[in-house]
């Protein structure tokens, strides 16, 4: 570059030209997000994209500047309108929580004071401690144990499972490989267990032919029986089984494994036991669930996230280790570029990176830390209890309605159900169920996922909802037999 004194003569930066204009409208997107979440319950629950609207989000790279105004008139007109609607009162898909808009504004501030929560002396660095430390309270681990937030269940699975590898093989797997295992590593868990374990499993380089998923009973829940008998076969075939995994809410149906077995065949076989808890875990809070899910504090590690029943704003997740300086082992690190100082900005706590996969790390933090104060503990294990209570007032009213079929009984938060006739095929159902969802989610009245169980197609409702009331579970059903009549007329 020869030329760079002349570039310099004429600096230039990203912040506005006119900062009066930039405060005026950050005013105005706040009233009107504001405003968005006061009345959602007004709005559909999900609104179909306009074929030309999807066309007019297909953009050039932008050369040049454009006004502030004329680009948050675009998001207001193309984007806004058409959400995934998991703020609305009647969405139950998938396991999406809520939001808050105290949530809203926390991020706002954490991405205004944009720290990278990775390493340093600064105070976000802090309050993930803290909220850390808050999260191990929640799940009564104790405070020796170490834990990370990360973007959510899934990663949240991967850390556990790779600090399991790393401590269960008792060699040095970052620099050898999983080939440093004597034998085949095995782990163990439900074959309702979610997807991302599986993931997990093929990321570390483990196989996941060496998952073992294992039956479940009538209720979704892992048949102890069989895990025994599948752990035995791999110690006589000279395999190493070394983790066990079990679900505090499976997200099919809102299974809990029976976690006091698991913990002592887990202890019996020397296995690591983690727990996919990824909302169950939660419900730990609630005095009807504290014994079942009791098991979760002596496991050896636990994911759950905060965006799915601590009702945050997407995404934060969280994991928590009881062995701190396993967890440590299996991610430590420290290049050059990343040393720790006793003083100034290199100063400051043990850097995050040193308890999982990202560097880069946002200040998710803030907005757990700003909500819990907020609403207090408390209220979240109220508005959890409230979400439970709610379930199984929508398992009664479908179990009171002839044209309805309950799936499997309601155990927490999740509820599956279809429309039913006995003159039409399951096949027929199967068709029927999955044009009401799509109906359901088209005109707006409510958002529900699907699954499939026992071949049955099912109208799924996960509730970590805290906008829902009782009566949008009375319309849910209402319009589901309604639909479900005149779709077979
Ligand atoms: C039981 C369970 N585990 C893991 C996950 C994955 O979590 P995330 O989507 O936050 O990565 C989910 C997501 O719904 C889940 O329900």
């Amino acid at each position: 570059m020869k030329d760079y004194h002349k570039l310099l003569s004429d600096e230039i930066s990203l912040d506005p030209p006119d900062w009066e204009e930039m405060r005026t409208l950050g005013h105005k997107m706040i009233d009107d997000m504001t405003d968005h979440l006061q009345n959602i319950r007004q709005e559909p629950s999900w609104r179909k994209i306009p074929g030309e609207t999807k066309e007019s989000l297909k953009m050039n790279l932008p050369q040049e500047p454009q006004a502030i105004t004329d680009i948050y008139e675009e998001f207001r007109q193309r984007i806004l309108p058409y959400p995934s609607g998991n703020i609305h009162p009647r969405f139950w898909a998938w396991v999406q929580g809520t939001g808050t808009p105290f949530g809203m504004l926390a991020e706002m501030l954490a991405a205004g004071m944009n720290p990278n929560t990775a390493l340093g002396e600064h105070s976000a660095m802090y309050v993930e401690r803290q909220v850390l430390s808050w999260c191990k309270e929640m799940m009564n681990y104790p405070q020796s144990s170490s834990g990370i937030l990360v973007s959510g269940g899934s990663m949240a699975n991967i850390t556990a499972l790779m600090v399991a590898r790393n401590h269960q093989t008792g060699k040095d797997v970052r620099k050898e490989g999983v080939r440093a295992a004597t034998g085949n590593m095995t782990l163990y868990c439900s074959a309702e267990t979610h997807s991302c374990v599986e993931k997990a499993v093929e990321v570390m380089g483990i196989g996941s032919n060496s998952l073992r998923k294992i039956e479940v009973d009538n209720h979704y829940r892992i048949r102890t029986d069989e895990l025994e008998r599948a752990i035995k076969l791999d110690i006589g075939a000279g395999n190493t089984p070394f983790c066990l995994i079990g679900n505090a809410g499976t997200v099919n149906t809102g299974a809990i494994d029976p976690l006091e077995e698991l913990l002592s065949i887990s202890r019996k076989y020397r296995l690591w036991f983690h727990i996919d808890g990824a909302f169950g875990a939660l419900a730990k809070m609630v005095p009807e669930y504290s014994d079942e899910l009791g098991p979760t504090e002596e496991a050896d590690s636990v994911a759950f996230d905060l965006h799915k029943w601590m009702y945050m704003p997407f995404e934060v997740g969280c994991v928590l280790i009881k062995d701190s300086a396993a967890h440590r082992e299996a991610f430590a690190s420290e290049p050059n570029y990343l040393m720790n100082h006793e003083r100034g900005l290199a100063a400051g706590p043990d850097p995050m990176g040193n308890y999982g996969l990202e560097l880069s790390r946002g200040f998710k933090a803030l907005k757990v830390w700003m909500s819990l104060k907020e609403h207090g503990i408390r209220k979240y294990a109220a508005a959890i209890r409230q979400n439970i209570a709610q379930a199984f007032y929508l398992g009664e009213l479908i179990e009171r309605e002839a044209r309805l079929e309950l799936l499997t009984p309601v155990s927490m938060n999740v509820v599956c159900f279809r429309y039913k006739r006995n003159d039409v095929s399951n096949e027929g159902l199967n068709k029927l169920n999955k044009e009401i969802v799509m109906s359901l989610q088209e005109d707006g009245i409510a958002s529900p996922s699907s699954t499939i169980l026992d071949g049955k197609y099912a109208i799924r409702v996960a509730n970590t909802n805290h906008r829902s009331r009782k009566e949008d579970f009375d319309e849910l059903v209402r319009e589901t037999v309604r639909m479900g009549d005149k779709l077979l007329t």
